[in-house]
């Protein structure tokens, strides 16, 4: 309920009873995680099952041109035992998931259980060591939204592989350059994946993308549609193989620090960088932060409507609800498909009692109207989360009084593919919720804002800075894959001894955090992050194209669009066509999801004398904010300037 005098929402009664942490809970954990991570994480360290226990818990270096993270470093586990195994023995009847198609009106949901899992896992564990994958090599999963995801994933886990999958919504390069970048020995694909009634060829994709890789690469099939596909030497049939494989295989003991997975995700420099996630600390915070942020109960259905292609899916969709023994929901479509009421018609077919979605899906859904939920029994409800961008006060309201009917929490979840989990968010129970604020630390995390220009830690209350955290949790990417030094230098070379977010946040006057946005060339559209760089990569790389630069701007649906800034060449002309070429380019360069909003034609870019192309002022002019472009007399040519806002696109 909503207290009007301060536009909060305090706790209800029932949560503050029944959740796993109240107020008082909260700050007691909260400050032990503090004052003690390792009795902290050495205590908490135990709700998973490890095959040799660890006797050290945290031995964490920030320190410049040292930084190495290790976390239960002596212990050994396996996770897919974790996540599959050890619930077969206590609930092995009880569905571990629910796969939801893409289409509600051709195909039936699916129900599997854990025992099932551990048939499936195993299968596929056994197919992936018949290619050849043996502990430690990585393997690209390039799959829709079907189970047998989650069945790599798994597999992998169990025989020690390190996957790393590619979002289908990207493009043969980029998936190429993923699978040269990790050294795939195998990809897993499927012949099409089905997505709001569209279909993508994946398999023609990766045939593709396997041209400009080591011929050895092998290519695992997965039917999904049963369209045509071609085939090669390299490709094997996952529906052929599954029929022969062994139903048992033994998940391997992995070292607490090995890598469990690589996640290719944008930075603010033109080439993606593959985040590394290792095995113990990672699951340990995957389920935690599952359980406490979500308030997850035993026999609960929890659904988080995100992709496994972007981390979201990783903790939340698999390895956190999993480990848990949750029912958790696999969604292979989209929020508006067959209509805009899938989401609630979801929710209410499985009784979902935690729903987990973007910003960006609750802005859409809102704009089709309240009649699309009012026809579904949202009953079930217990909680709704929010995660991938600040969550502006209108959606929120909009989440709160029309999905939740006045009376279910939202968590509004700060994280980041590096972070591997939350890190800042209110707990149901504990927290009086601010509406568009993600907040307060998660256990064990320790946010510090910080000046951006001196570097200074900013004590007290009302403050704002750049978000940095402190010191170690258990989630933390542990190195770039492959170059520890641009680990270092991307996230602890700005600020030394922190881990730097590149979010800017406010700390209220009662210690509250807000996040309000990357302070550097990333940008946010629909909660996937997209650094302009790439996009400008990709630009240039056409022959028509001379010099592009790339910038943010307010977007009502996606909350940032892509605005592009293209030079030609000096005998291309401007036109229709050609600027549908060059969407048409970058979306084939990255994917559909990199494609510019708007592209202005740029007969020059504004530049510092020394040639630097001054970004400020072009993100002024795309966000139609002409009276704040400030100084301009450090220009070359600062009539370039006076041409770009006459021309400005418009955003409609
Ligand atoms: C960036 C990370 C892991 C979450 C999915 C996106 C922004 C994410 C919030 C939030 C404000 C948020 C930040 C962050 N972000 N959640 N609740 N409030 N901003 O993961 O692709 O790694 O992007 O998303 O800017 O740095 P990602």
């Amino acid at each position: 309920m909503r207290d009007p005098m301060s536009n909060t929402y305090p706790p209800t009664d029932a949560f503050a009873k029944t959740a796993h942490a109240d107020a008082e809970t909260y700050a007691k954990m909260y400050a032990d995680s503090m004052a003690d991570p390792d009795a902290f994480w050495g205590e908490h360290g135990k709700r998973i099952d490890w095959i040799k226990p660890y006797s050290k818990v945290k031995n964490t270096s920030f320190a410049p041109g040292n930084v190495d993270i290790k976390w239960f470093e002596d212990g050994t586990l396996n996770v897919s035992a974790n996540c599959v195994d050890r619930h077969v023995e206590t609930r092995g009847d009880q569905t571990a998931i629910i796969w939801e198609p893409d289409d509600p009106n051709t195909t039936d949901a699916m129900h599997i259980t854990y025992r099932d899992l551990q048939t499936s896992v195993s299968k596929m564990a056994n197919i992936l060591q018949d290619l050849g994958v043996s502990k430690g090599d990585r393997v690209v999963i390039y799959l829709p939204m079907i189970p047998e995801a989650a069945y790599a994933m798994l597999a992998c886990t169990r025989i020690g592989a390190v996957h790393s999958i590619v979002f289908a919504g990207f493009s043969p390069d980029a998936l190429g350059a993923r699978i040269n970048g990790c050294d795939a020995k195998v990809v897993i694909t499927a012949d099409h994946a089905p997505r709001g009634g569209r279909s993508t060829p994946l398999k023609s994709n990766a045939d593709a993308a396997l041209l400009h890789c080591k011929e050895s690469v092998k290519c695992l099939v997965v039917k999904r549609t049963g369209e045509q596909t071609t085939w090669t030497d390299r490709d094997y049939s996952y529906n052929d193989m599954v029929l022969e494989a062994d139903d048992y295989q033994k998940p391997v003991e992995m070292a607490a620090e090995d890598p469990l997975f690589i996640l290719y995700t944008s930075g603010s420099t033109g080439q993606p960088k593959g985040v590394v996630h290792t095995t113990g600390g990672y699951l340990v915070y995957a389920a935690m932060t599952h359980e406490y942020t979500f308030d997850y109960h035993d026999g609960d259905v929890f659904w988080c409507t995100a992709d496994v292609g972007w981390v979201t899916g990783h903790s939340y969709i698999v390895y956190g609800p999993l480990a848990n023994g949750g029912t958790t929901i696999m969604f292979e479509g989209v929020p508006t498909y067959p209509d805009a009421g899938r989401f609630w018609e979801v929710c209410a077919k499985h009784k979902v009692n935690q729903f987990y979605t973007a910003p960006t899906a609750i802005r859409a859904l809102m704009a089709a109207g309240p009649e699309w939920v009012e026809k579904h029994d949202l009953s079930d409800l217990k909680l709704l989360g929010s995660v991938g961008e600040p969550i502006n006060p209108e959606a929120w309201n909009w989440y709160y009084n029309v999905v939740g009917k006045g009376n279910v929490p939202i968590v509004d979840t700060f994280w980041q593919t590096e972070t591997g989990g939350h890190m800042l968010t209110p707990l149901p129970g504990a927290t009086t919720l601010k509406p568009g604020a993600a907040q307060a630390p998660f256990f064990g995390v320790k946010p510090v804002v910080l000046d951006p220009q001196s570097g200074e830690e900013i004590h007290g209350n009302d403050v704002e800075g750049v978000l940095c955290i402190g010191d170690s949790w258990p989630g933390q990417m542990r190195t770039v894959w492959g170059d520890h030094e641009r680990f270092e230098k991307t996230y602890f070379g700005d600020y030394a001894g922190y881990y730097f977010s590149g979010d800017g946040c406010k700390r209220d006057a009662d210690g509250d955090y807000w996040v309000t946005g990357r302070v550097d060339d990333v940008i946010n559209v629909s909660g996937h992050r997209m650094g302009t760089a790439e996009v400008e990569s990709a630009l240039v790389a056409h022959v028509k194209v001379a010099e592009a630069a790339v910038v943010g701007y307010p977007h009502d649906i996606k909350g940032q669009g892509i605005y592009a800034y293209v030079t030609l060449m000096n005998n291309e002309e401007p036109s229709e066509d050609l600027r549908k070429e060059l969407e048409k380019w970058v979306r084939s360069e990255i994917g559909p999801i990199a494609k510019p909003d708007l592209i202005q034609w740029a007969p020059g870019l504004p530049k510092t004398r020394s040639g630097k192309i001054m970004r400020r002022i072009l993100r002024k002019i795309a966000e139609d904010d002409f009276g704040a472009l400030g100084d301009t007399s450090t220009l070359a040519d600062p009539s370039v300037v006076e041409d770009l806002i006459e021309n400005r696109m418009n955003k409609s």
